[in-house]
């Protein structure tokens, strides 16, 4: 699919801080090449482990498609619950059910166990011989990471605006402990981008992403989301968070009122967006709903400006790309 040279060949993706710029336009110029809709021989053969250890619809689903396009197979399970690993009673060790699927597959996808520990796709990098991918872990400490999200959203904003480098690039709501936010930004960073870093308290990036910016190409200052909106070029959303960190379950009465009032400030309306340059874009790497409602609101949906819908879509092209290159 390229003439270039491919250093991305056997590797595992564990986090985007690895993949240099050349590397994430490899992938983008590989993905530009592809058309979602067709089939192709690229990785007849081959097969794809899905080891989904928690819920997701588009990585997982983007990640089988991309594979079959590519005229691949797949395995995995449908709960993680029915494998070994998730047996109480008889159950196995992690490190083991990687050695076994390494048997088993060319390659794995993994998205980890929400159990705690914050290190399972290192773990498998270490253990499996095959290249891991690590497709998106949830907890904190910080080091949680979604790369191929990032990955798929900086092509998203390549394919939208033209380009990456010059972009006032917005992040709103509470990004302190959240995968993709980190995976965007050690992406973001390699460019010529300004960081518009909107969030409530408690909810900015953390140091290290902050040390990281400096330490790159781009630059970054802290705004209200007011002037975020009006400022950007693509403003990524995110919702504000629990309130003062509480489950809604734990908030007590006199605070429901404002926790309501707090969620509402975050979120993203057409009425919020009448400052905007004219051409923003808004994205999110979705779902935009849980429990503290919607981030964007529906009626965003029907402006131009919305390119959300286009971006999850964009996972299966990046994706078969990565696919293509790693594998
Ligand atoms: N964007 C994303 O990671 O979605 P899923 O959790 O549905 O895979």
């Amino acid at each position: 699919l390229t003439m270039v040279e491919n250093t991305l060949k056997g590797r595992d993706i564990i986090s985007l801080k690895d993949m240099t710029r050349k590397e994430m336009e490899l992938v983008f110029d590989t993905a530009d090449k592809l058309d979602p809709r067709k089939s192709y021989d690229t990785l007849k053969g081959r097969i794809m482990a899905a080891l989904f250890f928690e819920t997701s619809t588009r990585t997982r689903l983007s990640f089988e498609s991309a594979m079959h396009r590519l005229g691949g197979g797949v395995i995995g399970w449908a709960d993680a619950s029915v494998t070994r690993f998730g047996d109480p009673t008889r159950g196995e060790t992690f490190e083991d059910t990687i050695r076994m699927i390494e048997g088993y597959a060319d390659l794995i996808v993994m998205r980890a166990p929400q159990t705690g520990l914050d290190y399972y796709p290192y773990v498998a990098a270490e253990v499996a011989q095959i290249p891991v991918i690590n497709a998106g872990y949830r907890l904190p400490p910080e080091d949680i990471e979604h790369p191929t999200q990032g990955l798929l959203d900086l092509y998203t904003v390549k394919k939208e605006k033209g380009r990456i480098d010059g972009l006032k690039i917005a992040m709103t709501g509470n990004i302190r402990y959240e995968r993709t936010s980190h995976a965007r930004i050690y992406g973001l960073a390699k460019y010529d981008v300004e960081f518009l870093f909107a969030n409530p308290e408690s909810g900015a990036p953390t140091e290290k992403y902050l040390n990281y910016i400096k330490e790159n190409r781009a630059k970054y200052c802290h705004v209200s989301l007011e002037e975020a909106l009006k400022e950007a070029d693509v403003c990524f959303v995110v919702d504000g968070g629990a309130y003062k960190g509480k489950k809604p379950e734990q908030l007590l009465e006199q605070e429901k009122a404002d926790a309501l009032k707090f969620a509402e400030s975050w979120r993203i309306t057409v009425d919020k967006l009448k400052d905007s340059k004219p051409d923003m874009i808004i994205m999110h790497d979705l779902p935009r709903s849980g429990a503290g409602g919607f981030a964007i609101y529906p009626e965003v949906d029907k402006t131009p400006r919305a390119v959300y819908f286009r971006e999850a879509a964009n996972g299966v092209t990046v994706r078969m790309a990565l696919l293509s290159l790693v594998v």
